[in-house]
């Protein structure tokens, strides 16, 4: 039985630079879809699947993102005096278990790796899942627990898996994959960003893993890869052979919210899962295509 999965990390100290200028002073993290941000839906998937213990790795101007799952005490008093319950509802969401967030500071973005190893007091000895929230999943089942779900079989590092297409393969951190059995594959080898050409399958890591600790001492190596940054990818190849390792195709859908095309898609989608706005929202989106 492998060593129970309670904590995530969750890195949130990248620059955005795609989503400037509204990333200049908010944190990217903290952009909405509809009306939550990207970071509580990436918590509230990992609470899904029994994680009790968050730490957001965080940098310059990020102090919103601790602040969300913080209480807000002269609001809640102001929305309880004004028997503005429905707010009060909403703002219930955030609310977190005294101690289960933790922030650590990466002081400059060296890179996903770097920040992943900024966290090292937070995992310690013990497993931990990564989400980054700019995936943004909609599905019945949470990613995480699906992850879960298979690690409680397989042990050791299970992350999640797309196809992409070739041409796309310099943007992801791509598989070299052994048996597959259609849902999980077993993890061969990883290659951060390769070209189309030198690409070892078209399956890529998507952002959520289940990591065995080990990976932190690979990534104080402190090596340089893919476009100089200290990446993970890297890290959690040298562990292959060594501990179990899988791929899982989740079930559900994932949107790049870190792209605009990508974030605007997920609005749409979002949207027309709520009953409160499908219709309304399918009534305008006829005016424009
Ligand atoms: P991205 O590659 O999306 O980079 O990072 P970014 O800086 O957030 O956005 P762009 O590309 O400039 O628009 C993937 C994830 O890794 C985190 C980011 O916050 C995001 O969750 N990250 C990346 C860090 O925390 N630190 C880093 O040094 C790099």
């Amino acid at each position: 039985m492998p060593k129970p999965l309670k904590k995530a990390v969750l890195p949130v100290a990248g620059l955005g630079t795609r989503f400037l200028p509204a990333t200049k002073a908010l944190a990217k993290e903290m952009l909405p879809v509809v009306d939550k941000p990207l970071i509580q839906y990436a918590v509230e998937e990992a609470r899904a699947a029994g994680i009790e213990q968050f730490c957001l790795v965080t940098g310059r101007g990020k102090t919103a993102l601790v602040e969300h799952f913080d209480v807000a005490y002269e609001l809640e008093a102001t929305l309880r005096e004004r028997a503005k319950t429905d707010a009060l509802a909403l703002l219930a969401t955030t609310s977190m278990p005294p101690g289960s967030v933790m922030s650590v500071r990466q002081q400059v973005p060296l890179g996903l790796g770097h920040a992943i190893w900024c966290a090292r007091a937070f995992v310690g000895d013990d497993p931990f899942a990564i989400l980054l929230p700019d995936d943004l999943v909609l599905a019945d089942v949470s990613w995480v627990r699906q992850l879960a779900e298979v690690y409680e079989q397989t042990g050791g590092n299970v992350v999640a898996v797309e196809e992409v297409p070739r041409e796309q393969t310099s943007r992801y951190g791509i598989l070299k994959v052994g048996h597959d059995d259609g849902r999980v594959v077993e993890v061969m080898g990883l290659v951060e960003k390769p070209k189309p050409e030198e690409a070892p399958s078209t399956l890529s890591i998507i952002g959520r893993y289940i990591l065995q600790p080990e990976v932190i001492g690979e990534i104080a190596r402190f090596e340089r890869g893919a476009g100089g940054e200290i990446q993970l990818t890297d890290a959690m190849a040298r562990l292959v052979g060594r501990q179990p390792f899988h791929g899982l195709r989740c079930e559900g859908r994932r949107f790049d919210c870190g792209d605009k095309a990508g974030f605007l898609e997920a609005q749409i989608a979002f949207a027309l899962k709520r009953p409160d706005l499908a219709d309304k929202v399918r009534a305008f989106l006829g005016r424009y295509v």
